[in-house]
């Protein structure tokens, strides 16, 4: 089982991605979270995708296809992954294909995550994710039980520094610009399935396992 989970930000890849990661037992890869990673270790990669991030803008793709090359070289993800937030051009989705040409791989599925621009603002703005364990919430439709603590591991929440009006702009007119285009280069391979992601969390997971029991 392999899937890409394509859409804007805030558009609920990384919620959908966690719940389906855990349920199918395979690895949610998000290009996001390891490059983050690498900005919080000050890794030379860190250093220089943290200029980018930031600023809203993409990382260059010889960075991304390195980081995807090497996990899909790793052992845990020989059975399926999640790929979430990869790729983000056309450039990296040819790049992504000749890599799976490669080593005799194909993609299962692909989701397009549709959320209008407006929310994804307030839900962005609105974002906290747990620093220890990473789980996602929101100031007004996921709240934590007890202010600031996650509800799983009790670690402290904290704002992505991306996630501000400011920033969240640039980072639609980057999608609209440069991510949005692979919808059709997508429809063209008659893999993608369109989800829409205004609706509830957990109407929106049903989908998704219905189309993969289905398919
Ligand atoms: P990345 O971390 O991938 O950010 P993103 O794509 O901008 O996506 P987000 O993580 O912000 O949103 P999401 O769709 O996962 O939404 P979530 O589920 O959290 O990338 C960050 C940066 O890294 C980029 O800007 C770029 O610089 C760089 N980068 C990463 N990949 C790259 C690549 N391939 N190429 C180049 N550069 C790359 O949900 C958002 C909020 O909404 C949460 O609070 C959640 O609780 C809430 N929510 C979710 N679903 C719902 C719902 N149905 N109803 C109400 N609220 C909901």
């Amino acid at each position: 089982m392999r899937f890409i989970f394509l859409g804007p930000p805030g558009a609920g890849k990384g919620t959908q991605a966690k719940k389906l990661a855990s349920d199918c037992q395979i690895p949610q890869i998000s290009t996001g979270d390891i490059l983050r990673a690498a900005v919080s270790n000050k890794t030379e990669m860190g250093l220089k995708a943290k200029f980018f991030m930031d600023k809203g803008k993409l990382v260059p793709d010889e960075v991304i296809l390195g980081i995807i090359k090497d996990c899909l070289d790793e052992e845990r993800c020989k059975d399926g992954y999640i790929l979430d937030g990869f790729p983000r051009t056309i450039n990296q989705a040819i790049e992504l294909s000749s890599l799976l040409k490669e080593i005799n791989s194909k993609i299962d599925a692909i989701f397009n995550f549709k959320v209008k621009d407006e929310i994804i603002i307030n839900r962005l703005c609105g974002r906290r994710v747990c620093k220890d364990c990473g789980a996602l919430y929101h100031v007004e439709y996921l709240k934590t039980a007890k202010e600031n603590i996650c509800d799983h591991c009790q670690g402290e929440l904290y704002q992505r520094k991306d996630d501000t009006e400011e920033i969240v702009k640039k980072r639609l007119l980057v999608y609209h610009d440069l991510t949005s285009p692979l919808i059709e280069y997508y429809k063209k391979l008659s893999l993608l399935k369109e989800i829409e992601g205004e609706g509830d969390v957990r109407e929106i997971y049903k989908e998704i396992k219905a189309f993969l029991e289905k398919n």
